[in-house]
């Protein structure tokens, strides 16, 4: 209690631009395919909330299932860990796949709106159904039509409805090229927000390279692009980062040094612009050790974990 006394006293001196939503994706797993459990989810929003430098402002999450790990339509463990932690959450339902199983997502949603009340509904800063499906789809991999998309965010409204949820805004998350695709304009229509995933590090065919030289202009060439086909609805960033660990990609170097000048360059402006954001990721992998790896924070004791760059702006 006494942390979060102390880091809302902070908080209340924070200028305007400080009003933004800051905050990490998380996933339901870890890299070994282990399902997260509540301390898991409450270990990660400590960590983001002890950032050094920070004056505890990495506050929310966002996730990419309403399921607990596991189980059919229990509500995802991260619910009462927000609750602990005083954590605000961006929903995610998972829509690249059959109807049936949607249905599982949505039940999950009712459930967790009447096991945890306002509680948890008071913690929603927004509901995403889906997370690059359209990207996905564009692939060849499993994912979801704009139509299904439309149709998914139609029946999450209505699964809302007369509940403590409605009057959360509901969008979609996608990768920033699949909202400019001129195909996919029903679902920008059908969103009360965007939420843009870009990373420069892949786009190794943009013109001027995708060298760390260039990926403050790329990544914002991503986000202007975005709201020029986003209709008037806001465009929060849902994912972005440059890579710690893994292959070179072009001219793109995985290391500390360029994640450290990319959240200097692309991710301070956000912040100092007043853009809602959310960072991919906080934790290094656990378990197994996947390429790339994004973490900025090893998993292991909160406070003397180091991170592998100043997060500061
Ligand atoms: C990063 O891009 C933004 C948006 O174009 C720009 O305002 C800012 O000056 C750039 N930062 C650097 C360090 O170039």
């Amino acid at each position: 209690m006494q942390f979060f006394t102390s880091a809302l006293a902070v908080a209340a001196t924070f200028s305007v631009a400080d009003a933004a939503i800051k905050g990490f994706n998380s996933g339901s797993t870890f890299s070994t395919g282990a399902n997260k459990q509540q301390a898991d989810f409450a270990y990660e929003m400590k960590a983001a909330q002890q950032l050094p430098g920070t004056n505890g402002a990495w506050t929310s999450v966002r996730l990419y299932t309403m399921i607990q790990g596991g189980t059919t339509d229990s509500p995802i463990s991260a619910i009462p860990a927000a609750i602990e932690t005083k954590s605000t959450l961006l929903l995610g339902l998972w829509a690249s796949e059959t109807s049936d199983a949607f249905q599982n997502e949505l039940n999950a949603l009712k459930n967790a709106i009447s096991q945890y009340g306002t509680a948890f509904t008071d913690l929603v800063t927004g509901i995403s159904v889906g997370s690059e499906d359209l990207y996905r789809t564009s692939t060849g991999e499993v994912g979801a039509t704009p139509e299904q998309v439309v149709d998914f965010i139609s029946k999450t409204r209505a699964v809302i409805k007369g509940t403590s949820l409605e009057g959360k805004p509901v969008g979609h998350v996608d990768t920033w090229d699949a909202f400019v695709n001129g195909a996919n304009s029903a679902v920008v229509s059908a969103c009360d927000f965007l939420g843009m995933d870009a990373y420069p590090y892949y786009q190794a065919s943009t013109v001027g390279g995708n060298g760390i030289g260039n990926a403050n202009a790329t990544f914002w060439k991503a986000y202007t692009d975005t709201v020029g086909a986003a209709q008037g609805k806001p465009v929060w960033i849902t994912e972005t980062g440059w890579p710690i660990v893994g292959d070179t990609i072009g001219e793109a170097v995985p290391g500390a040094e360029d994640a450290r000048t990319f959240w200097e360059e692309a991710v301070c402006h956000a912040l100092a612009t007043d853009v809602n954001m959310y960072y991919f990721q906080l934790q290094t992998s656990q378990g197994v050790q996947v390429n790339p790896d994004w973490g900025i924070k090893g998993a292991g004791d909160i406070v003397n974990e180091a991170v592998r760059f100043q997060v500061t702006c």
